[in-house]
């Protein structure tokens, strides 16, 4: 059976508990429930465990938007993916903004993937290219580096429920998300990644997302694209009615496909 599509919402440093809480309200009075679609909210570490509480189960799972990779210790500030086990069905890792701002490099993404599959948690890796590289015609070798480090820990029977988003961090935080013939090379691309390192079996199984200005008008094109399985929305997420259109875009465009 095909797996349902995902949808991804990164909250990013947004949101308060109270505003978290009042935007699943919110999402839950929008969102209908479909078979073909996974809804997954990612707010912030603080929210995790009330919402927990609060998500229709049968509409919602919750994902972190990062971990540290060492189980427990003295590690000030830090919130482990042993921590978060229970409380989590996925982890974003690798995200640009984190490689940027964090001065995450490949190997420390590495660990966290290895220890996100550990804990029972299933990554969600993040891979792009930045305007330079891109403009340097780097993005093939980029994509390669990023993907073939972070999983060169796991074993094949890990990469059965992997996910990967291709960011292109060009198009993070506009209105203008990179065109369905970019996106349709990078996925090919990094579908070939993983087919090369674990094999075809693995290759078809993992869901490949696009993120980078999902809005609304543009979910028809991309989730046109083959090889695409979902979206990882950043700013479109915090707004209850575009967040909502979203899914019901990715449920028609699957349903156009004959996988609603
Ligand atoms: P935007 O949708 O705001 O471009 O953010 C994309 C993103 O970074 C999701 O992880």
């Amino acid at each position: 059976m095909k797996k349902p599509k995902l949808v991804v919402a990164n909250w990013k440093m947004n949101l308060s508990v109270h505003q978290a809480s009042l935007l699943v309200n919110k999402l839950d009075k929008k969102v209908q429930p479909h078979r073909s679609v996974e809804v997954v909210l990612a707010p912030s570490y603080l929210c995790l465990q009330p919402l927990s509480h609060e998500i229709d189960r049968r509409k919602f799972r919750l994902a972190a938007q990062d971990g540290y990779p060492i189980d427990g210790g003295a590690y000030t500030g830090a919130i482990s993916f042993n921590q978060l086990r229970d409380l989590v069905h996925y982890a974003i890792i690798g995200h640009s903004e984190r490689r940027r701002y964090f001065n995450e490099g490949l190997e420390l993404v590495r660990d966290k993937m290895a220890s996100a599959v550990r804990n029972n948690i299933l990554p969600i890796l993040c891979v792009g290219e930045t305007w330079e590289e891109r403009n340097l015609k780097e993005t093939k070798i980029v994509l390669h580096d990023q993907v073939i480090t972070a999983l060169s820990n796991l074993t094949s029977e890990d990469m059965q429920d992997m996910v990967i988003a291709y960011e292109p961090v060009w198009a993070i935080g506009g209105h203008d998300p990179a065109k369905p013939e970019d996106i349709a090379r990078a996925v090919e691309w990094i579908r070939y990644q993983v087919k090369d390192l674990y094999g075809q079996k693995a290759a078809d199984n993992v869901r490949i997302l696009y993120g980078g200005s999902d809005e609304p008008e543009f979910v028809s094109s991309i989730m046109e694209v083959d090889g695409i399985d979902g979206l990882l929305v950043g700013h479109a997420s915090l707004d209850s009615q575009q967040f909502a259109d979203i899914i019901e875009g990715v449920y028609l465009s699957a349903l156009g496909r004959g996988e609603g």
